[in-house]
């Protein structure tokens, strides 16, 4: 049925209360008052709906119903148009308040930077950890002992010397390299193979200048096992140095002293600046040292309990710091210490593979 095509004959019995609620309803002013419209009028007893009762009293059934639900319909259609309306508000009200206006300027997050120092003993331990090594630590204050004696260091030796470092009382000390750590791991080995670095803090009584500072970091290695031989130890720097310095950097290996290994070696990397040309980075001479090796001596793998005959090693310190320097450039080891934002941020950027 089309709403303007009913029967009329009986508008007049719905008119009055359907204006009065459409009046009701244009003035709602919140969804309350139509909760309330639909309750006294709309509802199955509501004044409204109970007009539909009146169809007992009249001859023409089919035309009541038919302004009936003419009217029902208008009153329907006003009272949900009035519902939408509000839940408009509502959610343009809601809108308003969470309303985000994006051409305020945002604000700007300052990201810090890692300290170089801290990027290459992480970089220095990922490529041990990629070849299969474990990553120790070590006491900081430790004996006599373990950093001298054990590392085939007596009391008399003049070795002591190179290491002059900071007492705590006659035993204990401030350890002089991370040398130190070899004795306790092999002591907890208790015998077995090892495969470890261990990097940390080092302390000798040397006086602050561009190369030197009271206190700074080294990685040791350590590995023992059976039939370990220069080759080894030879291979496994020059993968270190290639990842570190440069994919084509070659390594060589200088005879030198430590009364800990025996062999000894330092070992030099080729210049990555210079390519071996010759260049201010590597003196001229194009080849830079940077570490310390050698096999296990013998005295230290008996003092600690591996057979000499059966077991040997190999075993090298590298200077995080001097490392760090070489690797961007760095002329003074006491930026690493300053916590100099600028210098810090300097090193914000990726390093390049
Ligand atoms: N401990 C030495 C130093 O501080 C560095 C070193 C040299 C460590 C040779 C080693 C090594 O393990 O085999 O000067």
């Amino acid at each position: 049925m089309e709403n303007n095509e009913h029967n009329k004959k009986y508008d007049d019995l719905f008119t009055p209360l359907e204006k009065e609620i459409l009046a009701l309803i244009i003035k709602a002013k919140v969804l309350n008052d139509l909760t309330e419209i639909k309750n006294k009028y709309l509802s199955k007893k509501g004044e409204f709906s109970i007009l539909m009762n009146k169809i007992r009293e009249v001859d023409d059934k089919k035309a009541f119903g038919e302004a009936f639900n003419f009217a029902r319909k208008k009153l329907e259609s006003a009272f949900n148009e009035k519902v939408e309306e509000f839940k408009r508000l509502a959610l343009n009200e809601e809108l308003q308040k969470d309303s985000l206006d994006i051409t305020l300027p945002g604000n700007n997050f300052k990201s810090g930077a890692m300290n170089p120092f801290y990027k290459v003993k992480r970089e220095i331990e990922d490529i041990f950890v990629g070849m299969g090594y474990t990553v120790e630590n070590g006491p900081e204050v430790d004996s006599d002992k373990y950093v001298f004696e054990l590392l085939n260091i007596p009391k008399d030796h003049p070795a002591r010397d190179m290491q002059d470092t900071l007492y705590i009382d006659d035993n204990l000390l401030l350890r002089s390299h991370t040398s130190s750590v070899q004795a306790h791991v092999m002591e907890k080995a208790n015998g077995k193979p090892i495969k470890i670095i261990c990097p940390g803090k080092t302390f000798r009584r040397d006086d602050d200048d561009m190369t030197h500072s009271h206190q700074f970091a080294q990685v040791e290695g350590l590995v023992i096992d059976k039939d370990i031989n220069l080759g080894n130890l030879k291979a496994t720097l020059e993968l270190f140095a290639k990842k570190m310095f440069a994919k084509d950097a070659k390594i060589r290996f200088r005879s030198s002293y430590f009364p800990f290994t025996e062999p000894s070696v330092e070992v030099d990397v080729s210049c990555f600046n210079c390519k071996g040309k010759g260049c201010s980075v590597c003196k001229g001479s194009g080849w830079i040292e940077i570490l310390g090796a050698g096999m296990v001596h013998p005295n230290v793998l008996k003092m600690s309990g591996y057979d000499p005959e059966v077991y040997s090693g190999y075993a090298f310190g590298i200077g995080i710091e001097r490392v760090a320097m070489l690797r961007y450039g760095i002329d003074d080891i006491r930026r690493f210490y300053q916590s100099d934002v600028k210098f810090i941020k300097e090193f914000n950027k990726k390093v390049e593979d």
